[in-house]
């Protein structure tokens, strides 16, 4: 076949569903428009731990517009068959109303359903209950370590006595939460034994399954819809309790359920980053070649599942050297289960390798960045596999030049403007983007447009541009011309939207599809003593805009439409599909970054601003410039809250998050958000897809905090390790 001439794939493209959203049209879960539908608020545990001892429901049940007042005192037994997709951990899930037991504060104990919103939050604060409360466990560093999870090459205690230069330092990161700015929100109506949910998700198939897991129904009876999200960050990578509870009060009520969870609700009724306590130890010989690493990584889970992330990875193959230890411990509290937050794992251990990293760099007296190249792999250490492509060096190279590195005065607390100290600061970054098999179908129509389907996800990464943009070239077609639709578990089947996984993983199913649709076109053409192309070789035929003709030969050829209409074919239609990762895998594939930070930290007070990023990736092939570049802002912004801002305050007296509010927890707004440069080396990465994408979505918020953390010690000479770093921390 000879390859689509590429038009869409690449160009700087706006949205092509901008006008839906700055118009108001694009629809989230809770406004769709559902015929007679009622409203469901959550009454949430207000200790830590405990049983339910009483519940009063009498004032909420006379309190005008209230239907009903549910509770695992008159809840339906659920059968919560098991199911270990759907993003389900480890662990027994949290069954709501099924028993009197309280595993965390803010868990879901009654759920007031009235044909308003005000009488269901009105009825929702009437709801008595009494608990025999216990002490709650949310302290990391007072509580029990599971079993920890090991790595080992070489022998790194050895290594590190043997080592001519040691660092032994601990790090502390809070919890973030992911505050998407559309909170998590469901509408469900049951229509006999079917149930049709609108739901806030990254992952309308997983959300489909557990739903007919929890109410032991065939997945075909459960249809999910969720064509727009307004934020994620992963907080939609599993169905929630929330989503269950508004199932369980449609069906009790025999009414469509609407249930919006609060901003406060939000901090328990979904998953976040974990905190962390990080130990590393780190080895090198005096011109800063690493010798060992030991990594002793205490992260919080809940009681009742075990949440694990790709916190051990960079441990293992950022750097070369030979001996390495890990032990990652799960600590089980009375929390809710965290969750995949932007950059997983990757994000937390990079803080901590990148900052060692820097204060290695200052020990020895060598350029942070000359640092990194000394130690720089040549393969995979932990895989022991090539790498499928690792432009790690070219991304120092690019950086540095553009952010103006070697204007930096290496001495920390020598560079002043005014009362404020400037310091750079840089750090690397590595993610092990997603692929997940994928399913897409594709159908021209006889006018000459065309309609792509997936059950994926938008996040807001612009999906629905993205996938166009393949689509387009595929079936070469214009933009205009190819619909892509999305968000619907009765669309071809795909895995969540998360992990950098979707353009790599639907991207590739849709080109699969389109690529079957024009190859069908062709053979229909060339097979045809009426058409142009009778007699052509299938492989000379390309298509653009929407017109078949020879390779190099514009002139001879003909439009899909004349092509159907002759042959009175209404549409032509294929299903695509990606398998999934190559087993076993023959590369370390991995997306990368050089972030670069500049702050301005006030002499007397301590306040950090940060001034300037820049962020230099290699992210494999770009298909999207526009849309990649507003990733990239975005996940600088995420590591700016990381780095300065975001903390979630646990009272470990009963379980209860303080700050449970955008006043009290800080995100970033414009004022914190500095000049933020992006830049992609772009090209392709073969190993993976055949787009040859790596995955852009988690890597750019990988290494900012350290970035930011390190210009921090440049500026003042101070070392804190402990995220956020405050103002206090700088005192
Ligand atoms: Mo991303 S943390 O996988 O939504």
């Amino acid at each position: 076949m000879s390859p689509q001439p590429q038009a869409a794939v690449g160009a700087p493209l706006s949205r092509v569903d901008g006008r839906l959203k700055v118009t108001g049209q694009a629809q989230y879960a809770a406004e769709f428009d559902v015929d007679g539908v009622v409203h469901a608020v959550i009454v949430d545990a207000s200790v830590g731990r405990g049983r339910i001892t009483a519940i009063d429901t009498g004032a909420a049940e006379r309190h005008p517009g209230v239907l009903r007042v549910i509770s695992h005192r008159n809840a339906p037994k659920l059968p919560y068959r098991d199911n270990s997709g759907s993003n389900n951990l480890p662990g027994r899930r949290l069954r709501v109303f099924q028993d009197d037991r309280v595993l965390f504060h803010g868990q879901p104990v009654a759920v007031v359903v009235a044909t308003t919103l005000e009488a269901a939050q009105h009825g929702a604060s009437l709801v008595r209950v009494e608990y025999d409360a216990e002490q709650s466990s949310t302290d990391l560093h007072e509580a029990e370590r599971d079993e920890p999870t090991a790595y080992a090459r070489g022998d790194a205690d050895a290594g590190l006595r043997s080592s001519a230069v040691r660092l032994d330092l601990t790090y502390r990161l809070a919890r973030n939460h992911h505050n998407p700015m559309e909170p998590h929100a469901t509408i469900a109506r049951w229509d006999g034994d079917k149930v049709t949910v609108w739901d806030k998700t990254q992952w309308v198939m997983g959300t489909r399954d557990e739903i007919a897991a929890v109410f032991d129904l065939p997945a075909d009876a459960v249809r999910v819809i969720n064509p727009f999200v307004g934020g994620g960050f992963g907080s939609g990578l599993r169905c929630w309790p929330h989503t269950i509870v508004a199932a369980v009060a449609a069906r009790e009520t025999k009414r469509p359920v609407k249930l919006v969870l609060s901003r406060r609700q939000m901090y328990f009724g979904t998953g976040f980053r974990p905190t962390y306590e990080y130990r590393l130890r780190l080895g090198s010989d005096r011109r800063g070649r690493l010798t060992a690493a030991t990594h002793e990584i205490d992260a919080e889970t809940s009681s009742y599942e075990t949440f694990t992330e790709g916190v051990m990875a960079p441990g293992q193959m950022l750097y070369s050297m030979p001996h390495v230890s890990q032990n990652y411990r799960t600590v089980p509290l009375d929390v809710n289960t965290p969750i995949w937050m932007r950059g997983p794992g990757f994000a937390s251990a990079s803080f901590v390798i990148e900052s060692a990293m820097d204060e290695l760099a200052h020990k020895l007296g060598v350029d942070p960045i000359e640092l990194r190249r000394r130690n720089e792999p040549s393969e995979d250490e932990a895989k022991n596999l090539p790498f499928s492509t690792r432009r790690l060096r070219e991304c120092y190279t690019v950086g540095a030049r553009e952010f103006g590195w070697d204007r930096r005065n290496p001495r920390p607390r020598s560079t002043r403007d005014g009362d404020w100290l400037i310091g750079l600061g840089m750090a690397a970054g590595v993610y092990d983007p997603g692929r997940f098999p994928a399913q897409a179908r594709a159908r021209l129509h006889a006018d000459g447009t065309a309609v792509v389907e997936a059950a994926a996800t938008d996040m807001g990464p612009g999906t629905y541009t993205s996938q166009t943009q393949v689509a387009a070239d595929a079936l070469g077609l214009t933009m205009r011309t190819v619909t892509f639709r999305l968000g619907d578990s009765l669309y071809p089947q795909t895995g969540p939207h998360g992990g950098s996984s979707t353009m790599a993983s639907v991207g590739s199913a849709v080109v699969d599809a389109c690529n079957k649709v024009r190859q069908q076109a062709i053979e229909l053409a060339v097979g045809d003593e009426e058409s142009p192309l009778h007699g052509v070789p299938a492989g000379d035929v390309v298509v653009r805009n929407g017109r078949l003709h020879v390779k190099g030969t514009p002139a001879r050829g003909e439009t899909y439409r004349s092509l159907l209409a002759r042959h009175n074919r209404p549409q032509l239609e294929a299903r695509g599909n990606y398998a999934g990762p190559p087993a076993p895998e023959r590369n370390s594939y991995n997306a990368y970054n050089a972030t670069f930070a500049e702050v301005a930290v006030d002499a007397t007070l301590g306040l950090v601003r940060v001034r300037r990023m820049l962020g230099v990736y290699d992210a494999g092939r770009i298909i999207s410039p526009k849309l990649a570049e507003s990733q990239a802002i975005g996940g600088i912004v995420g590591g700016i809250g990381t780095a300065l801002l975001e903390h979630t305050v646990t009272d470990h007296r009963d379980g209860r998050i303080v700050n449970a509010n955008l006043a009290d927890y800080l995100v970033p707004v414009n004022a914190d958000v500095p000049r933020v440069r992006a830049i992609y080396l772009d090209g392709e990465d073969n190993a993976g897809n055949a787009l040859g994408v790596k995955g852009l979505g988690e890597v750019v918020q990988v290494g900012v905090a350290a970035a930011i953390g390190n210009a921090v010690f440049h500026a003042t000479g101070r070392r804190v390790r402990e995220l956020p770093i405050t103002a206090e921390a700088l005192l």
